[in-house]
């Protein structure tokens, strides 16, 4: 297979994580757009910007060069050279992300570098929110990972504090339903467009997401 599989879904569905796995099995690129989107809000605040000037934040992300490794086994991105892999991670990006996702100039920016990376040689695995509808509608496999809210809670506060116990999960169910709250007014990533295949993955475990997938990009 060397084509274009494309895979949206909310935070916490198992994106990154199966995407990379799936990419590295089949000998694919990985593209992650929910780190060019951090990225922007990096520099945004690194420049001292106000995330809610729209022109100004616009401006910045077209000028920015965005380095992105697509090798699903060092992902990584740098901005203008400085290495961010890890400060676009921590909470303070993940509270402010929203802001820059719903500005559409910033979109239009990204989608269109997004459209070029995923056009180049080889086949890819893209995730985000908006590849099956609106980066690759043509994609050979068009996926939308979903996963109940308590699971992508539990997942998520397992990932960030190394426990789901109640306070762990209260303060990333805070996090994570305000920002699906906030990225779902700009795109529908909850419901499947025509076309898209639908992978509940509550009940699932990461390999049994992951030998799914495959099965169905083989048939
Ligand atoms: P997303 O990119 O959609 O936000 P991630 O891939 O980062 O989601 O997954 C969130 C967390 O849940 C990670 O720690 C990941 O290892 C874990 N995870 C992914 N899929 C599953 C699964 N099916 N069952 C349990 N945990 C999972
Ligand atoms: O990993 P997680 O699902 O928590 O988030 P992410 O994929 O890193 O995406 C971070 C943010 O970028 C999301 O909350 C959206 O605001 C935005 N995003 C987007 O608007 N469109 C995309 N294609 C990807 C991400």
């Amino acid at each position: 297979f060397r084509g274009v599989i494309a895979v949206d879904g909310p935070s916490g569905s198992g994106k990154s994580s199966v995407c990379r796995a799936v990419a590295r099995r089949l000998g694919l690129r990985y593209l992650d757009t929910g780190a060019m989107y951090r990225a922007v809000t990096w520099a945004a605040i690194d420049r001292g910007l106000d995330l809610d000037d729209q022109p100004a934040v616009a401006a910045l992300s077209r000028g920015l060069t965005l380095g992105i490794s697509t090798d699903p086994a060092a992902p990584g991105i740098a901005v203008d050279g400085v290495d961010v892999d890890g400060p676009i991670r921590t909470p303070k990006i993940s509270e402010s992300v929203s802001a820059i996702a719903t500005n559409l100039d910033v979109r239009a920016d990204l989608i269109a570098r997004q459209r070029a990376i995923i056009a180049d040689d080889g086949g890819i695995v893209a995730e985000g929110r908006d590849i099956t509808t609106v980066v690759a509608p043509d994609a050979d496999v068009r996926l939308l990972l979903t996963a109940d809210e308590n699971a992508r809670i539990a997942r998520r506060a397992r990932e960030l504090h190394g426990t789901a116990d109640q306070e762990a999960l209260k303060a990333t169910h805070a996090q994570i339903a305000t920002r699906d709250a906030r990225d779902s007014t700009v795109v529908d990533f909850l419901v499947a467009a025509d076309g898209v295949v639908t992978l509940d993955t509550s009940a699932l475990t990461f390999e049994q997401v992951v030998s799914t997938v495959l099965q169905i990009v083989d048939e």
